[in-house]
């Protein structure tokens, strides 16, 4: 586990750019492919843009680049709390990648449960052409809640405990939106894990999860057996870490 401390939002964006491209090169230099999967949320808007920007847009190589979610909200993909919306307006829609390398979770079906099932379905067989078949992404990008969540695995959902789905649906009507997540089975497959924390309101949560410990958190529970781990806060966010 490696925590870095940047002084604000932007330096932390900049430095999970800069992430981003050195394990892109890694990677497809290595195997010919970069399998990402993104969260939501506000904080990642940044690096999006970043990743879209002059400064980087033409120096990764977006052909070996796949996109698929951590998790998803199930709403149209023009609704503004769409997650593959957040990355189609600041990334996606400015570069240019393979329409076959995108891989949103569908929420053109008729129930979430529908759309948790077909996105494990596609997770499945898009591995099953890699090495050993099993669902390693390569970065997995994650989000912090005030509440411990990430991805969309709550506090006491049963989900985490969930051993051999790779995909969930979470409709417990506590959340505005149902939602699609990966299970703890395969973030924690992951070679690369990036955490992005900001803001003065997860210092709190973010010493409960890092420092602590706290076995009730969701976030707690996201340790590779193999992988990196990264911690990236702004100075705010890392308050109560040093
Ligand atoms: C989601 C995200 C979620 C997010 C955290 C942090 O779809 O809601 O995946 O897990 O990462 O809630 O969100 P912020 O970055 O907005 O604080």
């Amino acid at each position: 586990m490696e925590i870095h401390i940047l002084p604000d939002l932007e330096a932390l964006s900049h430095e999970a750019a800069e992430m981003f491209l050195s394990l892109s090169k890694r990677y497809i230099e290595g195997k010919g492919s970069f399998l990402v999967a993104v969260s939501g949320g506000s904080t990642p808007i940044r690096l999006f843009a970043l990743l879209g920007s002059d400064d980087y847009k033409d120096i990764i190589n977006w052909k070996g680049v796949h996109f698929f979610w951590a998790d998803e909200r199930f709403v149209p993909r023009d609704h503004r709390e769409n997650n593959y919306r957040i990355l189609r307006e600041n990334l996606l829609s400015r570069i240019s990648i393979p329409p076959e390398n995108v891989h949103p979770a569908r929420t053109d079906v008729s129930s979430v449960m529908i759309s948790a099932r077909t996105y494990e379905k596609e997770i499945r067989e898009f591995f099953r052409s890699y090495r050993n078949g099993l669902p390693e992404f390569d970065l997995i990008l994650l989000g912090l809640g005030e509440d411990g969540h990430t991805a969309s695995l709550f506090p006491g959902s049963d989900i985490l405990s969930e051993k051999n789905r790779l995909v969930a649906s979470v409709d417990d009507h506590k959340h505005k939106y149902p939602r699609v997540t990966l299970t703890l089975t395969v973030i924690n497959k992951a070679k690369n894990i990036v955490f992005l924390i900001s803001g003065r309101q997860k210092a709190a949560i973010a010493k409960k999860v890092i420092k602590d410990k706290d076995g009730s958190l969701p976030a707690s529970h996201i340790e590779q057996e193999k992988g990196n781990l990264f911690f990236l806060l702004d100075e705010d966010a890392g308050l109560l870490l040093k």
